[in-house]
């Protein structure tokens, strides 16, 4: 059977280290706060904000809550935004998407401060990933990192190929496996013969948001299959974008879900939080 790889105890690990970071910063006076600002009430989104204000309780960073009314106007958000970056005290700014459709999402997204972007996703934080320069990182590409490092799993000259072109998790997935010196191709909808392209893969990462999508046929033997989807079947149970039972002995390693890449999001926004003090 193939190494099955934690997320929830590789998340753990990541927060404890988290919480004895910002116990150092307290002593020497330094505060660590995280502005979650969420508008409207889509039950998914209040879900992940409360799990993201549990875990800044845990790790000891204070957390700003703003719940604003589905009908907020852009631009009553973006003068909290600007309010937000103007405020020393405030060290992350985290707008929780998707967003009703009166607003832009990329003016919302551009207004935060990048020294503030603790989701990676402002452009200049891209930039800089693109070019190797330090700045936030999109949580959830850097949690696969995280898992892939802390389960033993060397990334250097491996065949990575990422299913998913999304400037969350796919581009920046991408460009984070680069930069461990992989290989790295990016499948998506348009790939021709996806299966013979992910069948190249060691490392196979999962992102294209179909419940059970990814079968034995897509996978090498012996290759580290990384879930990023998850989905509730029928019967109310999740699943990810990979069929688990069918993958699962032919692969070498694989993600469960849940448990595998879920818990590492907040993980790596709490880290994100924990290193703004210090940009
Ligand atoms: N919606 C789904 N995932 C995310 C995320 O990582 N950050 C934010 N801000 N919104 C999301």
């Amino acid at each position: 059977m193939p190494q099955i790889i934690d997320g929830k105890a590789i998340s753990a690990q990541i927060k404890d280290e988290v919480k004895a970071q910002i116990a150092a910063l307290n002593t020497q006076g330094k505060k660590v706060c995280l502005a979650v600002i969420q508008v409207g009430d889509d039950p998914a989104s209040s879900v992940y904000v409360g799990n993201k204000k549990k875990a800044c309780a845990y790790v000891g960073i204070e957390s700003l809550s703003y719940e604003l009314a589905a009908e907020t106007t852009q631009e009553e958000l973006l003068e909290l935004i600007r309010e937000l970056n103007a405020r020393e005290d405030v060290n992350g700014i985290l707008v929780q998407l998707p967003l009703p459709e009166q607003i832009d999402e990329d003016a919302v997204i551009r207004a935060i401060d990048p020294k503030k972007d603790v989701d990676g996703f402002h452009p200049q934080s891209v930039g800089a990933l693109c070019i190797g320069q330090p700045g936030f990182v999109s949580c959830t590409p850097a949690g696969i990192i995280q898992l892939l490092k802390r389960s033993g799993i060397e990334i250097a000259g491996k065949e990575c190929v990422v299913i998913g072109r999304s400037n969350i998790v796919g581009k920046p997935m991408a460009l984070l496996l680069l930069r461990e010196n992989g290989t790295v191709t990016v499948a998506h909808s348009r790939t021709r013969d996806l299966r013979e392209v992910t069948k190249r893969a060691d490392i196979l990462v999962v992102a294209v948001g179909k419940p059970k999508m990814i079968t034995r046929e897509y996978v090498k033997e012996g290759a580290v299959v990384i879930d990023v989807g998850i989905h509730r079947n029928e019967n109310n149970k999740l699943c990810g974008d990979v069929d688990y039972e069918d993958v699962a002995p032919v692969c070498g390693a694989i993600t469960p879900v849940p448990g595998g890449v879920g818990p590492m999001t907040i993980a790596m926004l709490m880290y994100n939080c924990a290193n703004s003090v210090s940009l």
